[in-house]
């Protein structure tokens, strides 16, 4: 199992680097991701946890103010990143054609890439044919043979709102992304550790990425520990 945790806005420098080393001391063989915010992007040599970037701007460096290019996590060895987050499409207003472009960029310069994907409320009332339409879309200008990818389902009305899918809902999108999708494949949106052992156990998952329930380095490690 792969266990991604994303920090979104959580966690300052300090407390990344706290929680980088309760984590690497429990760790021993699951694969695990944890996406600082990128003021707290460091090396922490000594983990074996893979450290990601929640964004960046496709550039090795130059005048997009606010935004961290190549240059930046190059300093900090880091080669893996969150792509097409649904907090970056929708409140960001991250366009697929912007997200295309940076996924192509990062792939260029050989990064691990987490590609998320994910519909609203609206589109999983219209059943699962229209669900599965809306992802497929989300795969506009992304190359799903790119060997360095994993993908991530996370339903929009599932994160941050303690109701995760239900355990049919993911198998049976899982089931239908497997088609097309040849990499890992993780689920996110409200994984608890009361839910991890359901969802570990679908066939089709084989990781999960999770926001507010690895804020807690303890608490995320407990979630690794039940099988
Ligand atoms: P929650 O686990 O807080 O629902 O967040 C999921 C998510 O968006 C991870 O990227």
């Amino acid at each position: 199992m792969i266990f991604a945790g994303n920090f979104k806005t959580n966690h300052t420098r300090s407390s990344t680097k706290e929680y980088i080393s309760i984590l690497t001391k429990l760790v021993t063989n699951e694969r695990v991701y944890i996406f600082p915010p990128s003021i707290a992007l460091d090396k922490f040599e000594d983990s074996s946890i893979k450290i990601g970037t929640q964004n960046a701007y496709p550039t090795k460096n130059g005048a997009f103010t606010g935004e961290i290019g190549l240059e930046q996590l190059d300093e900090f060895d880091i080669k893996t990143i969150l792509i097409g987050h649904s907090e970056r499409r929708e409140v960001l207003n991250e366009n697929q054609e912007d997200i295309a472009s940076k996924f192509k960029f990062f792939q260029d310069n050989g990064f691990e890439i987490i590609y998320c994907i994910g519909e609203p409320l609206e589109v999983r009332k219209n059943g699962e044919k229209a669900v599965i339409e809306y992802l497929l879309s989300q795969f506009n200008g992304i190359d799903l043979n790119y060997d360095n990818l994993i993908v991530a389902y996370e339903p929009i009305w599932a994160i941050g709102t303690g109701v995760s899918a239900s355990i049919e809902d993911i198998k049976g999108i899982h089931k239908a992304l497997k088609e097309v999708v040849k990499s890992p494949l993780l689920y996110g949106g409200s994984v608890k550790i009361d839910t991890i052992k359901d969802i570990s156990n679908i066939d089709e998952v084989d990781g999960v990425l999770v926001g507010s329930a690895c804020l807690d380095a303890n608490k995320f490690y407990e979630m690794m520990s039940i099988k």
